[in-house]
């Protein structure tokens, strides 16, 4: 048994998060010890630079072996953009966490990701956008709350400018989030 704190960060896009949580582990004390990705993608390219064992395949049952394997602790995505299945929900339930692009419940749900959370977020003239990293239960971003961010809205944002204050924000929330679920808080 394994006395470090391993997570397994899943990924489907660009992995600007996962490397941000790559560059943060010694600060924070865990390891990514898995990366796991459903297509090809930059994500990928960023976990095999930094020598972290990559799985790329949408075959649950593999992917839960390779958690148990790896001696995972923590399941972290970050921008995944596949639906997690009940059982894999069920058999992991309180160890899965994600981070969304708001301040949940608000714009949250299926086919809610990247630049159209921003988009709604101006849409409804809301005065406050940020991010949330939440538990991940059966239900599209409807987990138990963790921690958010808030980031105010300027007059002059647009879904690009705000998106950008968006991640940073969420860049800075996200590792600190999992050293905080490693000391057991
Ligand atoms: C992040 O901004 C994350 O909040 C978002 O995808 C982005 C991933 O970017 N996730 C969602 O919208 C989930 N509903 P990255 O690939 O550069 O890390």
């Amino acid at each position: 048994m394994n006395d470090t704190f391993h997570i397994a960060v899943f990924a489907s896009g660009t992995g600007t998060t996962l490397q941000r949580l790559i560059d943060s582990q010694d600060r924070y004390g865990y390891r990514v010890a898995l990366v796991v990705v459903n297509r090809e993608c930059m994500a990928a390219d960023r976990a095999a630079k930094a020598h972290i064992p990559t799985l790329q395949t949408k075959d649950w049952e593999t992917i839960d072996n390779s958690l148990r394997a790896h001696e995972i602790k923590l399941i972290v995505l970050a921008g995944f953009l596949a639906i997690i299945p009940n059982w894999i929900c069920k058999k992991w339930e309180g160890q899965i966490i994600n981070i969304h692009p708001s301040l949940l419940p608000k714009h949250g749900g299926k086919g809610m990701y990247g630049i159209r959370v921003q988009e709604a977020v101006l849409a409804a003239g809301d005065k406050e956008a940020g991010c949330t990293v939440h538990y991940v239960s059966a239900e599209v971003d409807g987990g138990r709350i963790i921690a958010q961010s808030v980031v105010e809205v300027q007059s002059n944002d647009t879904p690009q400018s705000l998106a950008e204050r968006v991640q940073q924000a969420e860049k800075q929330l996200l590792p600190q989030i999992v050293g905080r679920l490693k000391a057991g808080d």
